[in-house]
Parts: C-alpha cells; structure tokens; sequence
C-alpha cells in the first residue's frame, strides 16, 4: 500500500495537530511504504509573508523529525520540490466541471472565516487531487475535514480516465482516529481559537498556560463527572491507560482538586515531548542534514511523478521537448 499525506505548514502545530494526524502518520511508517509532504504551495493561499513561509516549512520537517519521523522509511519532502504536480493540476483542471468545485465546503469555511476569495483558495481541491493522484497513492490518512477533498479527487481520476485512458488509480480516505483534543477554554483546540498548547512551547509558558486550563467550579470534595472535564480529556491522552483510569476513579469519588491533576498534566506534557525539544534542537543545528533528509525524499517521490506525468501527457496528446 502507498499512503501519502500532506501538511500545510500554516501555523505552529500544537497537541491537537499531533493526536488528530502527525501521531498517526508517524505509526505509519512502520506498516506501508508512505510519502508526506510539506504542502507549502497550499499554505500560499493564506500565508503571503515569505520568511514567514519559508520558516513555517522547515518548521514542520523539524516537528515530524523530532517526533520520531524516521526518513530511513518515509519519503518526507516539500510539494514545491515536485514542480510536476502544479503542472498536473492544471490538466485535471480542463476535464472537471467548475461545478464540483463550486460545492466544495472548505472553501466557503473559508470565506465565512474572513479569507479572501483567490482562485488559489477556489483552485486548492484541484492541487490536492493532483498531490494525490501523481504518485498513485492508495491510502489517503486525513481528518474528517479533508474527506470531501478525497472523494473530489476520485471524481477527477475518473474523469480524466473516462476522458482519455486508464492513467489513475482510485485513491481512498483513511480516517485518522482522531479524538477530540480540547484547548485551553474547553473548545476544539485550534489555531484559530487561540486556545492551544504546542508541541514545542517553551517548559514555563507552557506550564503557565496548562495551570490556567479553564474548569468548571465544581468544589473540591464532590464527585466530577471526568467524561465532560476537558482536563480530564487531556489528561487521559497523554498518561499511561492504568493511569488515565485512576484519575477517572478519583474524579468520580470526590475529593480531587483541579489544581493537582494540572501539575500533573504539566509534568505529563513534559515528559512526553521535553526528550523531543531535545531532539529537535539537534536537528534544527544541522540544517544542511534537514536538508538531505528532504531533498533525498523529494528525489524518490519525483522519479513516480515524472513516470505518471509523463503518461497523463502522452494520454492527453501534450507534447513537450524531450531532453
Ligand atoms: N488539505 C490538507 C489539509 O489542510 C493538506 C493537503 C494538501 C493534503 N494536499 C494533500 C492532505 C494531499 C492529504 C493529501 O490538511
């Protein structure tokens, strides 16, 4: 099976970005042969500011490397190195109705959240489909935001497939079990929300941001109900399960305080990612290795897309110079 996936490198990631994808990507790699990519062509429909861009990008290869990313397996690489896939989305974009496009949810999210109306933005599912289909990915890992994306992208395959010949595989979503990982004031965490807790923070802001968790005023000694305890939520994603079940039992008895199960949580946070900080400085001193870690991965990932673009052209009568 050949899974890809790609990460818009749009924002610092945060606990939320790890538990609902990069968790699961990285498990992946020891099961399937997986491309991901850094997709900072999407991210150029929100992000126009190119240090800011440039430095978002390394960011991500940093954060998936410092999480356990292991390049020996997994082809980590940017999308701009490909430059084959603009080149497909622009063929995909002659053989699909504006229609379809036109019933894309993303799209008016982001217009009701204020973005500007680009053909960029209206454009992002044909860029995505092309990602996709050029390296004949199988398995698609996404949340469930993404899954009219996936499905968009089947569409595509086979409209270029009935227009000219068989050239794309039917990819499929695979739905990342995601749970709901709650930020500060008890709302999805999300960028947006300015609610998160990242995964890189620095130790005493991080502590800081952890002990103002907003909790519900319940006294110390009656019984909570852990289930609807967004500090609870956190707490059971991050400790070990005996652990996450003995908080749960002391909830229910009463007699906990809040302020305890948030040190914990702190201390918790600390010793799962404080090793990885670690590990991330490390390769962060090294970024020529960074480097080699994405162009090797951009050399693998660009030999399947220049096989496939060279069949969709040949399939669609395209001619270009041999060199
Ligand atoms: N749209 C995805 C997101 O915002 C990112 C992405 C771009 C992607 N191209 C992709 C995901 C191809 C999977 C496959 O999360």
């Amino acid at each position: 099976m050949r899974i890809l996936s790609g990460i818009q490198p749009s924002g610092t990631l945060h606990l939320g970005n790890y538990f609902g994808a990069m968790k699961q990507h990285i498990e992946l790699q020891d099961e399937h042969e997986c491309f991901y990519f850094i997709a900072n062509y999407h991210t150029l429909t929100t992000i126009q500011d190119p240090d800011r861009l440039r430095e978002l990008t390394r960011d991500v290869a940093l954060d998936y490397l410092a999480m356990g990313l292991d390049p020996d397996k997994v082809n980590l690489f940017r999308q701009s190195d490909i430059p084959e896939v603009t080149e497909l989305a622009w063929v995909l974009g002659t053989v699909t109705g504006k229609g379809l496009l036109d019933r894309a949810t993303s799209y008016k999210d982001k217009l009701a959240r204020g973005l500007r109306p680009s053909m960029g933005l209206y454009c992002y599912p044909l860029l995505m489909a092309a990602d996709i289909l050029i390296y004949r990915s199988d398995l698609v890992p996404v949340g469930k935001d993404q899954v009219q994306h996936i499905e968009m992208t089947q569409d595509m395959a086979g409209y270029f497939n009935n227009t000219f010949r068989e050239v794309f595989v039917r990819p499929e979503p695979r739905l990342n079990e995601a749970p709901v990982v709650p930020g500060l004031d008890g709302q999805k965490m999300s960028k947006s929300y300015n609610n998160t807790i990242e995964l890189f923070g620095e130790p005493k802001s991080t502590r800081k941001k952890i002990m103002s968790i907003k909790t519900d005023s319940t006294p110390v000694e009656d019984p909570k109900d852990p289930e609807s305890c967004n500090l609870f939520a956190l707490l059971k994603l991050l400790a070990p399960p005996t652990e996450a079940a003995e908080w749960e039992r002391r909830y229910r008895a009463g007699g906990l305080g809040y302020g305890e199960a948030k040190k914990r949580l702190a201390e918790l946070y600390e010793q799962t990612f404080g090793p990885r900080r670690e590990r991330r400085a490390q390769w962060a001193a090294r970024p020529d290795d960074v480097e080699d870690v994405l162009r090797s991965g951009a050399k693998r990932a660009r030999r399947v897309a220049q096989e496939v673009m060279a069949d969709v052209r040949d399939a669609c009568g395209i001619v270009v110079a041999a060199d």
